[in-house]
């Protein structure tokens, strides 16, 4: 009762503040995943990965049965196998794909993360898009492969979509041009400035808070560190209404000044997955610092066979939410 009341009340007021234009960007909490309900609010998709990855996604069944999706009251975690030894040909490493039932438009995802998978040839991503790509876009919040220090965020899209160099934005721009089909769908990326926003820094570190704000205007994505003193006290406690005035430069800024972003993104399933090599952590495998076996004096292993034979390399191939909220 008097939650449903202040509600009210709070809604109240907000719609006033808005209409007066004091914030611009005031959010309610229109959907939140914790612990079984990432169950009931994602499906699994046993699909074939697009990116050529050394990969079999499994359906809800299966993941459950291999117990490689696990929820508690308050915790989520859907992970890698790791106990297999793979005929080199056949199947890859099981993993998951889970995509939200649900779309979204203009709004807020605040994804509240305790460990993300790590491990030589691991490609995992938290992003959002929807079929037929590219035509709604897409946006990639949390990605990055073979324990990489940083994470990164891009937008690929249908042409024209184009970014400055210099943006109001704490990580540094890897490409400028978001247009699909040029650079090979590299897409306009931004390497976040953190060190701990993947990989073993970002696990270390106990993970943290990402969150992404759609308008017409821009497309924004922050990172928290879960040390970090900045976090704002409604991301950190998963508040019902968010202000993002107050949040300060993002890691990516991506403004619609040469990006009709209105025109070129649609509503959006969230996607949550974990992909092996492929066409990004198989390309950029070696060089990594990876291990590079050598079977015997005359062939170098690659990342697919790194992954077929060790097993035992992604217990740590996992992911751990504490919660997503959505707002609108
Ligand atoms: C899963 O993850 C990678 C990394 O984001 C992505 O490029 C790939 O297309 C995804 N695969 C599927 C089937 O969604
Ligand atoms: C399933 O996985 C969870 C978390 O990864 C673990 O705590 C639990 O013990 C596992 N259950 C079984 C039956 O292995
Ligand atoms: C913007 O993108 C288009 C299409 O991808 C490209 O042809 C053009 O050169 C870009 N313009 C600038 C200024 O980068
Ligand atoms: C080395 O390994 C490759 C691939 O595993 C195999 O085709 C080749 O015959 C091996 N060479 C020797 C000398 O064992």
């Amino acid at each position: 009762m008097a939650v449903g009341l202040s509600t009210r009340f709070l809604i109240a007021l907000l719609s006033l503040v808005r209409a007066f234009g004091v914030w611009a960007a005031f959010y309610g909490c229109s959907d939140s995943f914790v612990g079984p309900q990432f169950l009931e609010g994602f499906t699994l998709e046993a699909i074939k990965d697009p990116t050529h990855g050394r990969v079999n996604y499994v359906d809800a069944a299966t993941a459950q049965k291999l117990n490689l999706t696990y929820a508690t009251e308050d915790r989520f975690i859907a992970r890698a196998d790791s106990t297999t030894v793979l005929d080199p040909d056949g199947l890859g490493r099981n993993s998951f794909r889970m995509q939200s039932k649900r779309e979204y438009g203009n709004g807020v995802m605040v994804f509240n993360i305790n460990h993300i998978p790590e491990g030589c040839g691991t490609w995992p991503a938290v992003w959002s898009y929807s079929e037929p790509w590219p035509t709604k876009g897409e946006i990639d919040v949390v990605e990055g492969v073979n324990n990489q220090p940083y994470s990164q965020g891009t937008l690929h899209t249908l042409p024209i979509c184009n970014m400055t160099e210099k943006r109001w934005q704490k990580g540094s721009t890897i490409n400028t041009n978001c247009d699909y089909s040029v650079n090979f769908n590299a897409g306009c990326g931004v390497a976040y400035s953190s060190r701990r926003s993947f990989g073993p820094g970002f696990n270390a570190n106990g993970g943290g808070w990402y969150a992404v704000e759609r308008t017409d205007e821009f497309i924004k994505i922050w990172f928290w560190d879960r040390d970090d003193v900045f976090v704002p006290p409604e991301v950190r406690f998963g508040a019902d209404f968010i202000v993002t005035d107050f949040w300060g430069k993002p890691e990516a800024f991506f403004p619609n000044t040469m990006c009709d972003i209105e025109e070129l993104f649609g509503d959006h399933n969230i996607i949550i997955n974990l992909t092996f090599c492929g066409d990004w952590a198989g390309n950029a495998y070696l060089g990594s610092g990876c291990p590079v076996q050598l079977t015997n004096s005359t062939s170098i292993a690659t990342c697919e066979d790194y992954v077929n034979n060790n097993p035992e390399a992604f217990e740590n191939a996992y992911f751990d939410f504490s919660w997503v909220k959505v707002y609108a």
